[in-house]
């Protein structure tokens, strides 16, 4: 079996091709960016909103497992035009060249950020879906409109994956953990605005990696999953996890911010009962993991630098 992983070097995306490649999957990459986490996967690269280099890549393809996207909300804010180019035409191209190849299934890398604007505390895959208010968030759903389409209009097999909030190695350096490890590094307190009671549900990024790849089985043809975490963590737990295991780290209160979002509990049952699908990873040890791998990145990083003289003059 052949895959094709859109996005495949980037922070989703690499982990997804390391646990394929696990599985003895023959793996292939498609992304503007070149891989940098392994050199040893076939690489295309090229763009989503290339239709003809997207058919060459697909060829010999049994599924593609389509994650390339403008993934980050600030991006899409700033540019949504491109942003929208990328992700809806974008993922209307990835669908388009797969019917073209004879690809036997699309798996969608969507968010539960649908859920967003959504009635009630707690929601899984049944629940209605109103308007989303952020862009982001209606270019995902465009994306997974257009696969259902394609679904109905070609009976192409399709499945949509709605990622929680990922964290773990390789993540990007905006995010909320990323940003407060760094802190803490640099010896600055975490702050932490109101009480930091507001919680959210973060999925280790492995697990989530594992989930895209068990969507592969047959009984994920044609639905939706949500895969998010398991445990729900406030904002005050993340700020005391990275003391517990760093030490020394002041964590400081400020006023707190109007309009803090406190966060849906999203279910990931289905993904439970249908695949066999659970996040394994504590989020102790899903933040240590990031640590260790945020620490060897640094360090790695500045005895290259340092090394630098001693290399030129080899
Ligand atoms: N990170 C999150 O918080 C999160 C949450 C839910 C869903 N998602 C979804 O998961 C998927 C992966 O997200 P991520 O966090 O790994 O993002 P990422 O930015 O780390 O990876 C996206 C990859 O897409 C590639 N890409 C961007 N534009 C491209 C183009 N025009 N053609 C080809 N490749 C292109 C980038 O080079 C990058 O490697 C995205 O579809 C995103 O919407 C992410």
């Amino acid at each position: 079996m052949k895959v094709l992983v859109t996005g495949g070097s980037g922070f989703i995306g690499s982990h997804v091709v390391d646990k394929l490649r696990d599985k003895g999957v023959n793996v292939r990459i498609y992304d503007l960016a070149m891989p940098t986490f392994r050199s040893d996967i076939e690489y295309y690269q090229g763009s989503l909103l290339d239709l003809n280099l997207l058919g060459f890549a697909m060829s010999g393809v049994d599924a593609v497992l389509h994650l390339a996207a403008i993934a980050d909300v600030k991006d899409v804010y700033e540019d949504p035009h491109y942003s929208e180019s990328i992700n809806v035409r974008g993922t209307i191209n990835i669908l388009e060249a797969a019917r073209r190849a004879r690809v036997k299934r699309i798996v969608y890398g969507s968010t539960t950020w649908v859920y967003s604007e959504a009635e009630g505390d707690k929601v899984d895959e049944k629940t209605p879906l109103h308007s989303p208010a952020h862009l982001y968030t209606a270019t995902k759903l465009a994306g997974e409109y257009y696969c259902q389409a394609y679904n109905k209009l070609y009976g192409m097999e399709v499945t949509i994956l709605r990622y929680g909030i990922p964290y773990g190695p390789r993540a990007r350096d905006g995010a909320v953990i990323p940003i407060f490890v760094r802190k803490a590094f640099k010896g600055e307190p975490l702050t932490i605005a109101g009480d930091g009671a507001q919680f959210r549900k973060f999925v280790y990024v492995e697990d989530l990696a594992e989930g895209n790849v068990l969507a592969l089985q047959s009984i994920a043809k044609n639905k939706i999953y949500n895969l998010d975490g398991k445990e729900k963590i406030t904002i005050k737990q993340i700020a005391e996890t990275i003391k517990k295991v760093l030490g020394n780290v002041t964590i400081e209160y400020t006023p707190p911010r109007p309009g803090d979002f406190g966060g849906k509990e999203v279910s990931s049952e289905l993904a439970r009962k249908d695949l066999g699908w659970e996040p394994k990873t504590s989020f102790e040890e899903g933040v240590r993991r990031y640590i260790k791998w945020y620490s060897e990145r640094e360090a790695r990083r500045k005895t290259d630098w340092n090394n630098l003289d001693a290399v030129l003059k080899a």
